[in-house]
């Protein structure tokens, strides 16, 4: 596997292995990588004849400096993680490669894609921050796939929409959400928490289990089943930014679950706010 830091040596390469007429796709990270991570990109080795892993904590997409600074940094271990899964490129821009002096577009999703669940509490500017760096990802490699993970389903539906509004060539495939033995969702923000707030963390998915198992017991009703995993998380000392049942494509409410719907919590635990989902699916 080969680090690249520039545009220039990423556009070489993709040059000459389209010249040969290999496929390539794309598995865009922030880097920290782990299993949720690995998974993506060995599905994108599966299919395709060159795999490039991007490595980039993209700030235009914090909302919070403090969130930023405390990303964790591990590049010398994610180039050992990403070559054993599979990557034959890493590409490991350095921030002004990406955003160089004078830079000033934007990629804005309107709408309640980006306005609503982690567009409300993060703001919409979080999500106009990835649409832009996925957008310049996609031009730099012009991946026929791009692979992204469904543990952030809102980030999935933005790049969905954009890759269709704005017409770039390239498949979107999702990889499920990858978990610790306990349930736990894999997040690089994971190693942030206390031992304390680890143990607590489990209530995250214990409470939208709780749900699936209400739901296959026959509750469709939102707001009980938003509450079975309210009172989940409260029993942990947990309190969720919010709890939130929606149709999984528009993001719109839902009263009653008579069609697949996602069910989606942002909770903080200690210093650290966590994201999980799950599909209540009838059929
Ligand atoms: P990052 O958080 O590093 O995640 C990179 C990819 O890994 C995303 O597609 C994310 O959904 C996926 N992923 C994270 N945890 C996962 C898990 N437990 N199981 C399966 N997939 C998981 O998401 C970003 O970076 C950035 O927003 C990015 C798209 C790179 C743009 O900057």
């Amino acid at each position: 596997m080969r680090t690249l830091r520039t545009v220039a040596e990423l556009r070489r390469h993709v040059r000459s292995s389209r010249a040969a007429g290999r496929t390539i796709a794309l598995v865009p990270t922030m880097g920290a990588l782990h299993a949720g991570h690995l998974s993506l990109i060995a599905a994108a080795r599966a299919g395709h004849d060159e795999v490039v892993v991007s490595l980039f904590v993209n700030p235009t997409q914090f909302n919070d400096a403090g969130d930023l600074d405390a990303y964790p940094r591990t590049e010398r271990d994610d180039a050992a993680a990403a070559a054993g899964a599979g990557a034959d490129i890493l590409f490991a821009p350095p921030v002004d490669e990406v955003y160089p002096d004078g830079f000033s577009t934007q990629v804005r999703i309107g709408g309640p894609l980006t306005e609503r669940l982690e567009g409300a509490h993060r703001g919409a500017a979080h999500f106009h921050g990835v649409a832009t760096v996925v957008t310049k990802l996609l031009n730099m490699v012009q991946p026929d796939t791009a692979i992204f993970g469904a543990k952030d389903a809102q980030q999935v539906l933005v790049i969905q929409r954009l890759v269709r509004d704005l017409d770039i060539p390239v498949r979107i495939e999702v990889g499920p959400t990858i978990r610790e033995p306990d349930g736990l969702a894999r997040s690089s923000r994971n190693v942030r928490l206390s031992a304390d707030d680890r143990r607590r963390a489990v209530a995250i998915p214990e409470a939208l289990d709780a749900a699936l198992l209400a739901f296959a017991d026959g509750e469709q009703d939102a707001d009980r089943l938003r509450a079975a995993v309210e009172h989940r998380l409260l029993a942990e000392g947990l309190d969720p930014e919010y709890v939130a049942l929606v149709d999984p494509r528009t993001l719109s409410d839902r009263v009653a679950v008579d069609s697949a719907s996602l069910l989606a919590v942002a909770v903080p635990v200690g210093p650290v706010r966590l994201i999980d989902n799950v599909v209540l699916d009838p059929d």
